[in-house]
């Protein structure tokens, strides 16, 4: 009985999560065709600072965080951080700003 509730909890969560989640990207969903970003600086700072050098995300630069676990996240989200599909951000442009936030910074 108890693992059922459980179930039912996982599922009405992640059908609220999915709905959110199209809610989200119905409004950002027009980058263009031909669109790409200059480097991965660009893709941080015209995307990720404004969490996360805005005090509402963590700081995510100069944390030496494996490129690998950057990529998980930005594309399933955790907690408070949107995921974000590959129609808002692709995968070579994810593993662009990945590698940038990954190294160590200079400019910031
Ligand atoms: C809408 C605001 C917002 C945007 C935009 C955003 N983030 Fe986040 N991010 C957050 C928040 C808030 C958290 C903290 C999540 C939590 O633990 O509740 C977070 C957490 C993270 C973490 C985990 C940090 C840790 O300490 O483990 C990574 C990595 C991350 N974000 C990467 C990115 C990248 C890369 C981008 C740009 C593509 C980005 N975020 C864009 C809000 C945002």
């Amino acid at each position: 009985m108890k693992k059922l509730k459980l179930k039912a909890a996982v599922s009405g969560f992640l059908f609220t999560a999915i709905l959110m989640n199209s809610a989200w990207s119905a409004q950002e969903e027009k980058p263009g065709t031909g669109f790409a970003w200059k480097d991965g600086a660009e893709i941080y700072a015209k995307i990720c600072a404004y969490c996360h050098e805005a005090n509402v995300g963590p700081q995510i630069r100069n944390r030496e965080l494996p490129a690998i676990y950057i990529r998980a996240i930005v594309r399933n989200g955790s907690r408070a951080m949107p995921a974000f599909r590959s129609s808002e951000i692709d995968d070579e442009s994810l593993a662009k700003v990945a590698d940038f936030i990954s190294q160590k910074a200079s400019q910031y």
